[in-house]
């Protein structure tokens, strides 16, 4: 039977990982994700070669009773014909047990003002235009090998308009 009301927020505190948090973020990773029909099976390997490549700029986790429910990682990316920095999200993963409760939008929003505090030109990603849209990002003009171009979005912190090819760093290669 459907819940006659969603489900309330869960209070989670919003941080930068620790060294601690490498493991927890693994396995949150792999349960997000596992069983996805989107699911490249490798999005937790891909936070491991970027904080191994020192491409994990921004890494927030969310803490929940003393436990990692939560985890998004931003890392360069390169549009092709666009100056400035600009960064991808993802991978963004919750708890399978306490997604659609307000955790996955602290960690975007969170990160997303912290990109565009420190001046960067951008956040750009490949995922469900219903969930992203929500945060301001659009779709048009970037293109990424192999995915629908309705799913290649992008959030522009000034007035730069990205045109062109996403290029995500060597860890995604994977
Ligand atoms: C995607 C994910 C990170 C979202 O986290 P979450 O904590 O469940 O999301 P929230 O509850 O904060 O929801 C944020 C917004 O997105 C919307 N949303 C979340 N999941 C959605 C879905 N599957 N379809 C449509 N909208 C969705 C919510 O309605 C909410 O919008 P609102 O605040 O305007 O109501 C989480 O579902 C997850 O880990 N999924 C598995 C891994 C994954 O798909 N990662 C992203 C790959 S691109």
């Amino acid at each position: 039977m459907t819940a006659p009301f969603p489900a309330p927020p869960v209070p989670v505190v919003i941080r930068p990982e620790l060294p601690a948090d490498a493991d927890p973020i693994h396995r949150l990773t792999e349960r997000a994700f596992e069983g996805r029909t989107f699911s490249s099976g490798t999005e937790a390997g891909i936070v491991r070669a970027l904080r191994k490549s020192g491409a994990l700029t921004l890494s927030l986790v969310a803490e929940h009773g003393g436990s990692v429910v939560g985890h998004v990682a931003f890392s360069p990316v390169r549009v092709s014909g666009t100056g400035g920095a600009w960064f991808g999200l993802g991978p963004i993963s919750v708890d399978p047990d306490l997604q659609r409760r307000g955790i996955g939008r602290r960690l975007v929003t969170r990160g997303l003002d912290h990109l565009r505090r420190a001046g960067a030109a951008g956040c750009a990603l490949i995922g469900d235009p219903a969930v992203y849209s929500r945060y301001g990002f659009v779709s048009g003009g970037l293109t990424y090998a192999g995915v629908h171009p309705d799913l290649v979005q992008y959030v522009a912190f000034g007035s730069a308009v990205p045109r062109g090819t996403l290029l995500f760093g060597s860890a995604f290669d994977g």
